[in-house]
């Protein structure tokens, strides 16, 4: 027996208009496999993975999903869950294997058609530039700290946008500009790999000063699809009223949201975190901040969790007495209404999408299918806390559930499992679980709402 879920599935489609945006996500390392194919270059995260004792499992992105292959029964896959709506991302070496010259005319074809595909479906296509993948010969010349990348990259995106523009529903610049600083530069635990504050935070500055000149180019360039970026917000709480453990709130605050929103929104970088970082802060030109604050149509937002820290730092949620997914991450669906409604009161924000949201959980085979009810439940409690935002006036205009299938997760390899579809390694059998299952019945409710 299954067992019900709490929620209910037709009010809660009553909360959402007609035209909202419902879709499922991916990125390219994590899915495509086929890395050492048809002309592909080398990303960071190859080389990444080469090295010893960095990925749980000590797996890499060589086969991942095999989506490259079976990208028309991928697709049959998404159509079918009755989305609008799929957001995926272009790996820069398969189509720039050195990241700047020439560019390799096999992998642009597979977005070709991979676009074409989607369209024939009804399927929207929202396309990320970069979401982690770095061509490894670009970062051979210092990467995203090098600030000569951010020409490179523009120039990546122009030439994207020209193939690709017209069939876009949006395109967005980068994906978790912190992540990649930060995870990838200062701690160390993603690609490239690097132990050091302060090119992190010149790797950040670089990536937010590309997202800026990238949509000026392109905008002068005439592409006409909506043009934003994405970022991983939280709300960041204090695990208690003391000083202390507030004030530490607000710096980490600052460092994980308001370091990218302010320099994005409001063309500065916030006063608190820039004396902290002492002598880490970024390099800055003459017009950087002016350039990064162009205007954007829209800002899409990842959400998982909230983070909970006391004067010496994040709290471990199982501390809280919560309830964790299989990445530790504690089940805080409120989290996001506070944190949308929060973005709208505070800022002059540009339409809003949740671009990610998702669960990992244990999955287990049952009676021939996978009975996720954990990961149902989440998404469902998450779309009704998103239907909360919309009903308090929030501009929210999609929700995109991370992700489409089980796939490569980063450090985690294989072993956290996010998908709404499971993925049988072993045979590349695609199965959906409970979860979209239900996330189908409730799109399909909405449409038959619709046609009545
Ligand atoms: C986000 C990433 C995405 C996926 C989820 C679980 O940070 O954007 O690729 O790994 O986390």
């Amino acid at each position: 027996m299954q067992q019900e879920l709490s929620i209910d599935s037709r009010a809660l489609a009553a909360r959402f208009p007609r035209d909202f945006t419902w879709g499922v996500a991916t990125s390219a390392f994590q899915i495509e496999g086929a890395t050492q194919q048809d002309g592909r270059g080398e990303s960071i995260w190859d080389a990444f993975c080469r090295r010893t004792g960095v990925i749980a499992d000590a797996s890499n992105g060589d086969v991942a999903c095999d989506h490259y292959h079976r990208w028309q029964d991928d697709l049959d896959l998404i159509a079918g869950l009755g989305v609008n709506a799929y957001r995926f991302s272009v790996a820069w070496p398969r189509v720039q294997p050195l990241g700047q010259g020439a560019w390799n005319a096999a992998g642009l074809a597979f977005y070709d058609r991979l676009l074409d595909g989607l369209l024939q479906r009804g399927v929207a296509p929202h396309l990320t530039l970069n979401h982690w993948d770095l061509p490894q010969a670009l970062q051979e010349q210092g990467g995203w700290a090098a600030r000569d990348t951010v020409h490179r990259f523009v120039d990546y995106g122009l030439e994207l946008a020209r193939r690709f523009g017209d069939r876009l529903s949006s395109l967005t610049t980068h994906n978790e500009p912190f992540v990649q600083a930060v995870l990838g530069n200062e701690t160390g635990i993603f690609a490239p790999g690097i132990h050091h504050r302060r090119t992190a935070m010149q790797v950040a500055h670089h990536l937010l000063l590309s997202h800026g000149l990238a949509l000026r180019a392109l905008r002068a360039e005439g592409v006409d699809c909506r043009l934003g970026i994405v970022l991983n917000l939280a709300p960041v709480e204090a695990a208690s009223d003391s000083e202390a453990d507030r004030a530490r709130a607000r710096l980490e605050d600052g460092r994980l949201v308001r370091w990218y929103i302010d320099p994005l929104l409001r063309g500065s970088y916030p006063d608190d975190v820039w004396m902290d970082l002492g002598a880490d802060v970024p390099e800055i030109h003459g017009d950087d901040m002016k350039i990064i604050s162009t205007p954007m149509d829209f800002l899409g937002v990842n959400y998982y969790s909230r983070s909970v820290v006391n004067a010496g730092g994040a709290v471990d949620p199982k501390q809280l007495g919560a309830k964790v997914t299989d990445m530790g991450w504690e089940v805080y669906p409120e989290g996001l209404t506070k944190l949308l409604c929060r973005l709208h009161r505070d800022y002059s924000i540009p339409d809003l999408y949740v671009t990610e949201n998702g669960a990992a959980f244990p999955d287990e085979w049952r009676d021939g299918g996978v009975h996720d009810v954990e990961r149902r439940d989440y998404i469902a409690r998450h779309i009704a806390a998103a239907g909360a935002a919309l009903a308090a006036g929030v501009p929210l205009k999609g929700f995109m559930v991370w992700s489409l299938m089980d796939n490569f997760e980063w450090a985690s390899g294989y072993a956290k499992r996010f998908g709404i579809v499971h993925v049988d390694y072993a045979t590349q059998r695609r199965t959906p679980k409970a979860s979209a299952i239900w996330y189908r019945d409730f799109l399909l409710g909405m449409r038959r709402r619709e046609a009545a």
